[in-house]
């Protein structure tokens, strides 16, 4: 059994992964850490010298790999959902939780965060800030909702009222014992 965190830049998976996996006493998997420790590069890096499409192909691997995994709690890249066959591996044996909120809150988060803003790369050429976030969050928003077994709205809420939050849901759902 495992636990997914799947949702847009900006919603707290890693923060709230590291916060469950200690929790539950479960290794704690992120996705884009990984990626980055092996190509030794940031994501920044990959998007700017080999394009979105190798970013994937290198995320699809390390998604694959940890998917394998149980008693794991994975963060996953907030695109990482994009491929379907991502989708199937993560969900197996797996509780999949989509953290959402609304796009001009995810942007002040991320503005907040000036060490991961300078890593990320944009997304969809042409748009920025929030306007980005939420031409996401609609594009993306049916993969998100076909992908999850529950949704949680981290807006205005520490990482440890949504790790409870989390953690009632997985018993709830019949995932952890009582
Ligand atoms: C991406 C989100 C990022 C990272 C990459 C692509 C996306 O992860 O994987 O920049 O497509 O939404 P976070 O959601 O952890 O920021």
């Amino acid at each position: 059994m495992k636990l997914v965190l799947i949702g847009l830049r900006g919603t707290g998976k890693s923060t709230v992964g590291k916060v469950l996996a200690e929790r539950l006493n479960w290794r704690f998997y992120d996705t884009d850490t990984i990626l980055q420790e092996r190509a030794a590069l940031t994501i920044r890096q990959i998007f700017e010298t080999e394009g979105e499409a190798s970013f994937r192909t290198r995320e699809t691997a390390v998604v694959q790999e940890v998917a394998q995994t149980s008693d794991a709690v994975i963060a996953t890249g907030g695109g990482a959902v994009l491929n379907p066959e991502n989708v199937v591996a993560l969900k197996n044996d797996a509780f999949v939780v989509h953290l959402s909120a609304d796009p001009s809150e995810l942007w002040r988060r991320i503005s907040q965060d000036t060490a991961s803003h300078a890593s990320r790369p944009a997304l969809l050429p042409g748009t920025s800030g929030p306007e980005e976030l939420r031409k996401l969050m609609l594009a993306r928003a049916s993969i998100y909702a076909q992908a999850r077994d529950a949704e949680v709205d981290v807006e205005g809420r520490t990482p440890d009222a949504i790790a409870d939050s989390i953690l009632l849901l997985m018993r709830t759902h019949g995932k952890l014992p009582h």
